[in-house]
């Protein structure tokens, strides 16, 4: 595969992540090609979108928000104290919204809401059928893990990661093996 004239490997190549080896290719030329052939046939290493979170600061008024103004399916308020918060499950026919907010002390969505105190779009959840592969692919592209990089057990009972956002397009990325 080339680009303006540089050949794209799609794997790392001269000790160059891929978004390294894209930058490199379009410095000081012009680029008309699609980058997203550069991946054809490879195997996706992401599969369903399983869900978005919202934080909220008032988990009753969001409840009520998507139940009784969207007439949406939600479950009830449910406490998860190992995860520091509280969640309202939005039963899509594709997805799942999640709706949560700061449950104790240390809740991990704290922060987030002191930055955005109306809300707002915590991460998305994208299903992975290996996780410790996904998660070298990404390290070795130079995206930060959060914690200590070791699966944890999600709400849903499966193993799951972050990815940090400033190395993923500005997005908080929840990684499930399911
Ligand atoms: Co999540």
């Amino acid at each position: 595969m080339y680009i303006c004239g540089i050949e794209i490997r799609p794997e790392k190549s001269a000790g160059r992540t891929v978004l390294q080896t894209v930058l490199h290719a379009r410095n000081g030329t012009n680029h008309h090609e699609n980058h997203l052939t550069i991946f054809q046939g490879k195997i996706p290493m992401i599969g369903k979108f399983n869900h978005v979170a919202i934080v909220v600061p008032d988990i009753d008024v969001a409840q009520v928000m998507y139940r009784d103004v969207l007439r949406a399916k939600v479950s009830g308020i449910e406490d998860y104290p190992d995860h520091g918060v509280r969640v309202v499950f939005v039963e899509l026919p594709n997805t799942t919204i999640e709706l949560i907010t700061p449950l104790g002390e240390d809740s991990p969505v704290a922060k987030f809401l002191m930055r955005n105190p109306d809300g707002g779009i915590h991460h998305i959840c994208l299903e992975v059928k290996n996780i410790m592969e996904v998660r070298d692919r990404l390290r070795a592209e130079g995206v930060r893990i959060l914690g200590d990089g070791e699966p944890k057990t999600g709400a849903h009972g499966k193993p799951v990661l972050f990815a940090h956002p400033k190395d993923f397009c500005g997005t908080l990325i929840e990684i499930e093996e399911a």
